[in-house]
């Protein structure tokens, strides 16, 4: 099947999965588990939706892969032919305490590079997409490259645990930059990115589900994603990453990599 064929079979389900998320948010008896540590949580919305993509690619790519944060369904050894990597709710923690500053992610790669991909702010019903060669998009609206600036004419976003164990570097890099903004949301964040509110995001380990997505749409728009010491993102292990503008991203692994 066609990309734009298989991006356009994905937006529904995008569709459907973020009107169940908007309905949820009604829900005054919603289930939440701790998973590793109380700010780890784990809802029967991120079960539902994860079950609900799931669901949609068996029944119609049954011989892809996938990979969900919330239950691996393959054993992925490499990144060999097609693979969905999807993070049902980016946000979890913003979804339980704030309803709202959360996403939905799905994005599909073939052996190793992304080939469609969504992230859909659902409480503002933006829906990001890109396919590959084809652009990024919000809703009907193409995004605009982002033009190369540098890191002292604009935002950063960083990662809320790069807060806590912040180190010289770190502190550095924020300075240069004209404030800081934290949202709590990967997914978010990346479109801050994208959509140019910030120059640049940058964070401390993050698994694939979390990245993938905002990964192939800023590779779409020409934007740098690598890992912080500006080395290729490898999706087999977890990435601290640094997305930002050529410029930006220039400026950033040379204060990161630097002695
Ligand atoms: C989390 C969010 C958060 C990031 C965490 C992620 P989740 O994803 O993206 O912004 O700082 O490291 O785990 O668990 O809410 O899908
Ligand atoms: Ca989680
Ligand atoms: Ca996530
Ligand atoms: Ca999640």
């Amino acid at each position: 099947m066609e990309y734009e064929l298989i991006a356009e079979l994905t937006r529904e389900w995008v569709d459907e999965a973020g009107e169940m998320l908007r309905e949820s948010l009604k829900n005054t008896s919603l289930k939440i588990e701790e998973k590793t540590n109380p700010s780890d949580l784990v809802t029967e919305m991120d079960r539902a939706i994860e079950a609900f993509f799931v669901e949609k690619i068996q029944k119609h790519f049954p011989d892809h892969k996938i990979f969900g944060e919330e239950g691996t369904y393959d054993e992925i050894n490499d990144l060999s032919g097609f693979i969905w990597i999807i993070d049902p709710i980016d946000g979890t923690l913003n979804y339980v305490k704030q309803k709202s500053n959360f996403c939905s992610m799905i994005a599909l790669f073939k052996d190793g590079e992304g080939v469609l991909s969504f992230i859909n702010d659902v409480i503002h019903e933006d829906v990001y997409f890109g396919i590959k060669g084809k652009g990024v998009f919000c809703n009907d609206r193409r995004l605009e490259t982002v033009p190369p600036h540098s890191l002292n004419e604009g935002l950063i976003a960083i990662s809320t645990k790069m807060v806590t164990n912040e180190s010289e570097k770190t502190k550095e890099v924020v300075q240069e930059a004209l404030g800081v903004r934290l949202i709590g949301s990967a997914g978010l964040e990346m479109i801050q990115v994208l959509t140019n509110r910030v120059s640049a995001y940058i964070t401390n380990d993050l698994s694939a589900w979390d990245i993938a997505q905002g990964y192939m749409l800023a590779t779409e728009l020409g934007l740098t994603f690598t890992r912080r010491d500006g080395t290729p993102i490898n999706l087999m292990e977890k990435n601290p990453i640094l997305v930002a503008n050529s410029q930006a991203h220039k400026e950033i692994v040379s204060k990161f990599v630097k002695e």
